[in-house]
């Protein structure tokens, strides 16, 4: 039974109408670079190309500009995993999944579902003490309940994943010491009940050539076949390194085929050691063309799905230390040539998609208490009231005081002010009356009776100064309420709130990738693009958000500059992102600098020209975004490493400047 049509419309005409905006400021650019894209080569022939999907890159405008027409295959990244889809036993969680199947539903896209059983990202609950009975009963419920949410809408699922050892043996996961093979059988054979109409995968890495592994898929599969469990296919999935493409990858493929089975390329990335010099990549494009090529060239192997479109959404740089570059779009959505080699891997002829160009960031809400609290209340029995005594910008502000617990403070209801399924940044600022708390701005969220509390910015907040709280929010789709609150460590002691402002992605920043583009706007679009452009929907945020320059949320603030510095670490290697609010005039070009703590070297940069002498290190704006208004941000991101070690860790920089003004570090 498919528990998700009843409410998919609705869901759709969301997600279709988030798009629409962005779509639409980006038409005139799909038209100058139409020619053919990967999408309408791969669907000429039958073929399906894919990427993986999540929801924080449904909600980057460049990430879904380049997916909506160069892709016409989408699989769930992590939102269909166990962690995601039943954290808690018997309690399903299907909103960012259902994120990933809308999207596809509204760009039509194909869908796999990835994954039902698996032994990582697994809640510890599924792990604890019971019988094999419970653990069979687990993993029945689950399946049933996953695939029968999405069944009609799944294609292909990833059934099992990752079953064997690298010898061609069963794996010793939760399922295969408690169940036995019988594991598989049971979860294949609960995945045909509950959608009978999706293709049943078994999908693993290091089976892409001929090889032990491979023959244990191999002799699994024909054993299935024997005793009549259902079984549709294998994915392979390729998570390869640069020139090491199996030989034998067509045989292996042919010998699937030949059992009746589907094959699919699931995963396909190939990394690079860091940086990539131009030899690699064009090492890389033949080694993405053998791959394609193999599978297209086999009646039986039915799509190619990448891990991912560009470098921000790859997982490498993060669990390959030192290996990145892996994907057909780079950190700017840049086609590598590994996407001309896809094209025509696919029998097409590449006509190289322009970049999107870069979003702004406009104001959906602004809160500078200057008159009145603008809908704001108390959370729990806290008062909340506006005050002239201090004000970070202006002469007002908000005073929660009479707090008897840590969760009390000033709220706000936002639900019909933020569209689902997209990505917010969130700012405050904090102060306490006096002594010290650590302050946390946060979203409640309700989905029926379900709540989440989920954190946007925590930071310590002091009597003597307003602190910022700045973060971004990814506002998931199906919640009945949504508010965001302020609340601190120190239970009792009277708390201060100022200058709140919501922003999110808006038009483009410049026009000049469109202008040239302008010229040939009566070129017909893609058809993939106009799908799912909503004329009606032509903006995402509510009517009554204002776009004018005049909700900057400098208001009154100290000129200068407020740095968000954050790093992804992995022992040894990190990736940094560096947010620059300017809260002092607007800049024409701009430099960051800052001194690591340690023997952090930047080994690859996007957003900025990075470049490193000693400890110090000089960041400056790309061709695209050296431009930033009074109180708009700018973000840019590095690839790092560092040797580990040294005392304090990967401690971060104590300071930064832009343009030579010394920024406040939040
Ligand atoms: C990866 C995701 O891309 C990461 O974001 C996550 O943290 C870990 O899992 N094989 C699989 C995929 O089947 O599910 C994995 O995806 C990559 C390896």
């Amino acid at each position: 039974m498919n528990h998700r049509s009843w409410t998919r419309h609705a869901r759709t005409v969301a997600v279709v109408a988030a798009a629409g905006a962005l779509v639409a400021a980006v038409l005139p650019v799909l038209a100058a670079s139409a020619g053919q894209t990967l999408a309408q080569v791969a669907t000429a022939r039958g073929f399906h190309i894919g990427t993986a999907a999540g929801v924080r890159t449904l909600a980057s405008s460049q990430w879904r500009q380049v997916a909506d027409t160069q892709f016409n295959s989408v699989t769930m990244g992590n939102e269909g995993k166990w962690d995601a889809t039943e954290p808690t036993q018997g309690q399903f969680d299907f909103a960012a999944a259902d994120a990933i199947a809308d999207y596809a539903a509204a760009t039509g896209k194909r869908l796999r579902g990835h994954t039902l059983v698996w032994h990582s990202q697994l809640p510890s609950w599924v792990s604890t003490d019971r019988t094999a009975a419970a653990q069979r009963q687990v993993l029945i419920d689950h399946v049933t309940g996953v695939a029968g949410h999405f069944a009609g809408d799944v294609a292909q699922w990833d059934v099992v994943n990752e079953p064997f050892n690298e010898d061609g043996t069963l794996r010793s996961s939760v399922w295969y010491t408690r169940l036995g093979e019988s594991y598989i059988a049971d979860a294949l054979t609960a995945a045909r009940a509950a959608d009978p109409a999706a293709k049943l995968f078994i999908n693993d890495y290091n089976v892409e050539g001929v090889n032990a592994k491979s023959t244990g898929l191999y002799n699994l599969v024909q054993r299935l076949q024997a005793a009549g469990v259902p079984i549709d296919g294998v994915g392979l999935q390729a998570h390869l390194i640069v020139g090491q493409v199996p030989s034998t990858l067509r045989q292996n493929i042919e010998r699937f085929t030949a059992l009746g089975l589907k094959v699919e390329i699931t995963e396909l990335d190939v990394r690079i050691p860091l940086p990539a010099d131009t030899a690699e990549l064009t090492q890389q494009a033949a080694d993405y063309r053998a791959v394609v090529g193999a599978c297209a060239a086999v009646a039986g192997c039915t799509g190619v799905t990448t891990w991912g479109v560009g470098e921000v959404d790859s997982w490498i740089p993060a669990f390959f230390p030192g290996y990145g570059a892996a994907l057909l779009f780079d950190e700017q959505w840049r086609a590598r040539p590994a996407y001309t080699a896809v094209v025509e891997a696919l029998g097409g002829t590449a006509t190289v998609p322009a970049p999107p160009p870069v979003p702004s960031l406009v104001s959906v809400a602004a809160y500078p208490f200057e008159s009145g609290l603008a809908g704001w209340g108390s959370r729990g029995s806290e008062v909340t009231t506006q005050v002239t005594t201090v004000a970070h910008g202006g002469t007002g502000s908000v005073l929660s005081s009479g707090r008897t617990a840590t969760w009390q403070g000033p709220t706000r209801p936002v639900l019909d002010l933020l569209a689902p399924g997209k990505l917010y940044t969130v700012s405050a600022w904090a102060r306490t009356a006096s002594g010290t708390g650590t302050a946390r701005l946060s979203m409640q969220r309700q989905n029926g009776t379900a709540t989440r509390y989920e954190n946007v910015s925590a930071n310590t907040a002091i009597g003597t100064s307003w602190t910022l709280l700045r973060g971004d929010y990814l506002f998931l789709p199906g919640a009945t309420a949504l508010s965001v609150y302020l609340e601190t460590t120190d239970t009792t002691g009277d708390l201060y709130l100022d200058d709140v402002t919501i922003e999110t992605e808006g038009p483009p920043v410049s026009s000049s990738a469109s202008a040239s583009a302008s010229a040939s706007a009566s070129v017909s679009v893609s058809p993939s693009a106009s799908r799912s452009v909503s004329p009606s929907a032509s903006r995402s945020v509510s009517p009554s958000a204002s776009r004018s320059p005049s909700a900057s949320p400098s208001q009154g603030g100290p000129a200068g500059c407020v740095v968000r510095y954050t790093t992804n670490d992995w022992g040894g290697g990190f990736v940094g992102d560096v947010t620059v609010t300017n809260t002092g005039a607007a800049v024409n070009g701009w430099t960051v600098r800052w001194t690591f703590a340690g023997d952090q070297r930047v080994n690859q940069a996007w957003g900025a020209t990075v470049t490193q002498a000693g400890a110090a290190v000089s960041a400056t704006n790309a061709a695209w975004n050296g431009t930033v208004g009074a109180g708009a941000a700018v973000n840019f991101g590095f690839l790092a490493s560092y040797t580990a070690g040294y005392t304090g860790g990967n401690a971060r920089p104590a300071a930064f400047t832009f343009n030579g003004t010394a920024c406040t570090v939040s």
